[in-house]
């Protein structure tokens, strides 16, 4: 009889390692970790970054998901830094000192109409496009654009977009020259469960 516990202690005890083995296998802490690592990043230093690593960001930026999948994102990515200025107008002196800059803007018409989701499909963008630059070693900030006119009209002005073409946000992206740290928002007050 006790021969017959213990042997079912021992099965007991292997089956809860792998089940708890199993669920551990399933998490990806590294994506996890950096989920929770990014960070606003405002002041960059002069190091390049590399088109690998310029590609790898748009790659990100295009994995979001997307209304319809209709992927109504379009990209301006900007290193002369006459253009960086402009866009960086008065407001934005981080924009001017970036080593790269990516203009997110949506193509709002769609079979003539106008597509109601661009702005949520550009901020999914954005979104991925931050956390790939985190991944990376990078430094970056999402900055308003749509829907100020005051922030609209340079970026409009300065990269010639067309008419049914709006600039979404403005990201700066550099390696970071401070030690920025992500901040806990973890609020249990803003959830609620099964109804408000
Ligand atoms: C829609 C949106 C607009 C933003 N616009 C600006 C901006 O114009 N300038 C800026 O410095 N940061 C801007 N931010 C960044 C926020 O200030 C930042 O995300 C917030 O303070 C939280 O800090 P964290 O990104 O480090 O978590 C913007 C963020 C979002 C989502």
């Amino acid at each position: 009889m006790k021969r017959a516990l213990f042997l079912c202690g021992i099965l007991a005890a292997t089956l809860l390692a792998f089940i708890t083995m199993d669920a551990s296998a399933q998490t990806n802490q590294a994506a996890l970790d950096n989920i929770f690592s990014r960070k606003s990043v405002r002041s960059y230093t002069e190091e390049a970054v590399t088109p690998l690593q310029i590609e790898t960001m748009l790659k990100a930026a295009m994995s979001a998901p997307t209304g319809m999948n209709v992927q109504p994102w379009r990209f301006v990515v900007v290193t002369e830094q006459a253009t960086k200025e402009k866009l960086a107008g008065g407001f934005n002196k981080m924009i001017a000192k970036a080593p790269v800059v990516f203009v997110v803007c949506g193509q709002t018409i769609r079979n003539g109409r106008l597509n109601g989701n661009w702005t949520a499909d550009c901020a999914a963008a954005t979104e991925n496009l931050l956390l790939a630059a985190e991944a990376l070693g990078l430094g970056a900030v999402w900055t308003a654009c749509y829907p100020y006119d005051d922030r609209m009209n340079p970026a409009i002005e300065a990269l010639g977009l067309p008419e049914d073409v709006k600039p979404y946000c403005i990201i700066p992206v550099g390696h970071p020259a401070g030690k920025d740290k992500p901040k806990d928002k973890w609020k249990p007050e803003n959830i609620h469960y099964e109804k408000w």
